[in-house]
């Protein structure tokens, strides 16, 4: 029986954007959950997929989206007309993905959200939560009273990352790239321009940095660090390439630490659901642009540009 037509954005070739596409929906089947999407993320991970300038890429045509939100209609194993986020397992990887209005996904790629959590902060709270908490707690291990400067620190990640150090009792300073971001760096940071950067615009030697942008910023941040001190690279916004040279890398005894949130994912789910929570009361906050599906050109541009302030999510509803 025919469950009726379905909008999905269905990418052809790499490098070109997805178009919409009205097909089936999927047919339910044994050990997968069909869910009614909500939101889904345009994270940079997508980008790096429909660009075909990742580690795992889909065969084509396939529907991009490593992450989203909806509302079970079928299932063996999760309540239908519950709320879940979908994420792993492959999903806008190896397998069709969320930006599309209907998703038929693995049951283990599904997780319940809060009932009346936001459909586009149930989809997009993981990854900027879980990895700031990797960073500053599993990688970085920031102690009390350590300075800390956070790159990017108006973006998702890195705005999240300051309030997760702020909360484990750091000093931070906060570091944009362009001017109109100094204003949505989170308190308690002190925001610094990082065309600025210099020990007296951060106040002295950091003990930790965060860095969620790479290239030529995370070179200038980097000699910001004291000796001993520890770097948690969580991204690469700014550039993928970073040069090392190893007298002047021995010298300056900084550890450069990755973070892997597709690693450690299990690892922080219990502290990203604490943080989801204060996340709803708005103790913590996330800055989020939602754009309608059929606009997805411009989500893709501004989250491109690094014009978007925090996550961008395409409205599925
Ligand atoms: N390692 C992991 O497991 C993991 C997990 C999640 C995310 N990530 C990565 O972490 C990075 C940040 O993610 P996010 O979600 O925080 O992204 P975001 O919200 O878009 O923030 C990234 C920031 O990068 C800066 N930027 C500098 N040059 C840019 C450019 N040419 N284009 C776009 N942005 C530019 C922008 O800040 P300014 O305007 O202040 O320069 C922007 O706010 C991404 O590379 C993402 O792939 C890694």
């Amino acid at each position: 029986m025919s469950l009726g037509t379905s909008r999905a954005l269905v990418l052809e070739q790499f490098g070109a954007l997805p178009r919409p596409v009205d097909r089936p929906v999927p047919e339910p089947r044994p050990g997968h959950t069909l869910v009614r999407m909500r939101a889904a993320q345009v994270a940079h991970l997508d980008l790096n997929v429909i660009d075909g300038k990742f580690g795992i890429l889909p065969d084509l045509p396939a529907v991009p989206g490593t992450t989203g939100s909806g509302v079970v209609l079928a299932s063996d194993t999760h309540p239908e007309g519950s709320l879940v986020r979908l994420g792993g397992k492959g999903l806008g990887m190896r397998r069709d993905g969320c930006w599309a209005e209907h998703a038929l996904v693995p049951d283990a790629a599904v997780e319940a959200v809060p009932e009346g959590t936001d459909p586009a902060l149930a989809c997009s709270y993981f990854s900027p939560v879980g990895t700031a908490w990797a960073a500053v707690h599993s990688v970085a291990e920031v102690r009390p009273g350590e300075r800390v400067l956070v790159t990017g620190a108006a973006g998702a990640v890195g705005a999240m990352a300051v309030q997760v150090a702020a909360r484990a009792g750091a000093e931070v300073v906060g570091v944009v790239g362009r001017p109109a971001k100094l204003g949505h760096v989170p308190a308690p940071a002190k925001p610094v321009l990082a065309a600025e950067l210099s020990p007296e615009s951060v106040g002295g030697p950091v003990d930790v940095l965060i860095d969620t942008v790479g290239g030529p910023v995370l070179k200038d941040a980097l000699a910001l660090v004291r000796p001993g001190g520890r770097t948690a690279l969580v991204g690469y916004t700014a550039g993928r390439d970073f040069g090392v040279d190893l007298a002047d890398f021995l010298l300056a005894d900084v550890a450069l630490l990755p973070v892997n949130l597709m690693r450690r994912g299990k690892e922080v789910a219990a502290d990203a659901e604490r943080l989801l929570a204060d996340l709803r009361t708005g103790e913590l906050t996330l800055a989020i642009e939602r754009h309608p599906l059929d606009r997805l050109a411009e989500a893709v541009e501004r989250l491109r540009t690094g014009e978007a302030v925090g996550k961008v999510v395409l409205d599925l509803t």
